[in-house]
């Protein structure tokens, strides 16, 4: 063959694989508003930056008359690129090609990016959209999942690893993405379960939608299986991006420091006020997240489930900081098993990744009452006491205001290894709430006064409570609270209690691994 001739073939050949499973089927998933794995690869990457590996790769099968059956690419997309310039691998499954059900060879070929992510110590991008296991290739494709959990877990807490679920993810599939750092669904077309609707009615009688079963809507909201979801594939892959800017490359490095033009001494007098005169009266939590951040920017995390604790992600003299903050615009802000659990789980993240965290506290407590008990609020809520005790990251506490009983200790307490840890006037750090103590103290002696005798006496007692506990200078006292701010100068405190801590150095001791309550 003339040396044009093998030219040419390549080219063709080159051109069959960016077909995926023929121009019919790329017409069927855009008439689904779906891109093909291809286009969202181009979407998420910098433009002209992916160069692909193994696009010539075929299955192995025989079963079915798949040895008539062959597509370059077996499909999935697979290879690297850049985000902002940085290398990130990807994979993105191709619905095109026998509904994205993986196969051995397809297996590998994601198996391969992920080997070369940890090598060079770069993030991988999953892009999901599959019909699950091949079902012609059996046992193998099922050992193709498992080769790819392995490399999930051996990945977790070394290289960022980053979901996005476009379509169908069903089965045991769901278990890779559930492995990685960041789920991304998109609410068009998107879901993700163990078990479907079909068989869910066969085995329980349950009638349900694909949607209600495992839609975006329910993961970001019910199970936090997902953290974020987005109106449509496009914004998801640009969430992605977004995402990138406040994670490392690897756990060996710390996220990328940007110019900051906010001047880190802003001083916000709003913040002097934000605080209600009745302590039960709720106040926006996020207003002072956006006032503390450079350029009022606030990345949020999982935004959709227990909004009773906020998650997310600031820069801080341009340094990505995450923020983990109690919402007393919801439930009070009280401590319950989901908020526990999310929080937990983000700080380890966070941690994982050389993350600072600054924690802001305004929480009356745990939960109360037998549904939290039986369901395990001890275990749920020793998780975020082991992650913040664990975490070897700078943590920066400010007490807004309520923090009480074991709340106070959970919330990076001094105790728990808190770096700096600062209050506001209007804290209250304390056992519990002064109504709750009253009662406890005084409760044998009201019980034999009349009721009003009995509230006259309460409200007397909560006052001296109040002015006795329900302050920063208790804490303060015993060097717990490093210092009493003034809400309007938090920035600036925050900032420079951060830059101080830059070169902390924490350790933990030797071990395998701990045994966080699970
Ligand atoms: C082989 C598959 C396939 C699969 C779909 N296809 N799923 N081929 N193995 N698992 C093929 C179809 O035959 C079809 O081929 C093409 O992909 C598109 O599928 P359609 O059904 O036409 O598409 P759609 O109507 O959009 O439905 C998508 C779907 C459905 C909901 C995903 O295909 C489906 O229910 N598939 C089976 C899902 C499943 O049960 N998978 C196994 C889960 S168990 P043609 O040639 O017609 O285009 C599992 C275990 C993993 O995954 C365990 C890991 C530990």
């Amino acid at each position: 063959m003339a040396i044009q001739d093998k030219i040419d073939l390549l080219i063709k050949k080159r051109e069959e694989a960016a077909l995926g499973g023929g121009e019919k089927r790329i017409a069927s998933q855009h008439a689904k508003g779906k891109f093909t794995a291809r286009e969202r690869i181009d979407i998420l990457l910098d433009e002209g930056s992916f160069e692909e590996f193994d696009m010539f790769v075929t299955h192995r099968s025989t079963n079915f008359d798949m040895d008539k059956q062959h597509f370059l690419g077996d499909g999935v997309v697979t290879g690297h690129g850049t985000i902002d310039g940085r290398v990130v691998y990807v994979y993105s499954q191709d619905f095109t090609v026998f509904g994205g059900s993986l196969s051995e060879t397809f297996a590998e070929k994601i198996c391969k990016v992920m080997d070369m992510a940890m090598k060079v110590g770069a993030p991988v991008i999953g892009i999901n959209d599959s019909g699950g296991a091949r079902i012609q290739e059996g046992v193998n494709s099922l050992a193709g999942y498992a080769e790819i959990f392995q490399r999930n877990i051996m990945a977790s807490g070394v290289i960022p690893q980053i979901s996005a679920i476009f379509g169908p993810c069903a089965g045991g599939a769901v278990y890779s993405p559930a492995l990685t750092d960041v789920v991304i669904m998109s609410e068009e077309s998107s879901y993700m379960f163990v078990t479907g609707p079909k068989v869910t009615k066969t085995v329980t009688g349950e009638d349900i939608s694909v949607d209600d079963l495992g839609g975006a809507d329910v993961h970001t909201s019910k199970s936090g299986v997902a953290h974020y979801k987005a109106e449509n594939e496009e914004e998801g892959l640009m969430l992605i991006r977004k995402m990138m800017e406040y994670l490392p490359n690897n756990n060996m490095e710390d996220p990328i420091q940007t110019s900051c033009n906010d001047p880190l001494d802003r001083i916000d007098d709003v913040l002097n006020e934000i605080i209600p005169e009745n302590p039960n009266q709720p106040y926006e939590m996020k207003d002072v997240i956006w006032s503390l951040a450079d350029n009022n920017e606030f990345f949020e995390f999982q935004r959709h489930y227990a909004k009773n604790i906020i998650t997310g992600f600031v820069k801080l003299n341009g340094n990505p900081t995450a923020v983990v903050a109690n919402q007393p615009n919801y439930l009070a802000g009280v401590l319950d098993i989901n908020a526990s659990r999310k929080a937990a789980r983000f700080v380890r993240f966070c941690d994982a990744f050389n993350i600072p965290i600054l924690t802001l506290v305004d929480v009356p407590g745990f939960l109360p009452g037998s549904k939290q008990e039986h369901e395990g609020i001890i275990t749920h809520g020793a998780k975020l006491m082991f992650a913040y005790g664990e975490a070897t990251v700078p943590k920066v506490t400010v007490t807004l205001r309520k923090s009480y009983g074991g709340a106070h200790d959970v919330m990076s307490s001094k105790q728990l290894r808190g770096d700096v840890n600062y209050a506001w006037p209007t804290a209250e750090i304390a056992v519990m709430g002064p109504k709750g103590a009253v009662e406890v103290l005084e409760g044998r002696k009201m019980s034999k006064m009349t009721p009003e005798e009995a509230a006259k006496h309460a409200a007397k007692k909560e006052e001296e409570y109040k002015e006795q506990f329900a302050n920063p200078y208790n804490a303060a006292k015993y060097g717990y609270i490093d210092d009493v701010i003034e809400p309007r100068n938090t920035r600036f405190r925050i900032v420079r209690a951060f830059r101080t801590l830059t070169n902390k150095k924490d350790m933990n001791p030797p071990k395998k691994h701990g045994n966080i309550p699970l």
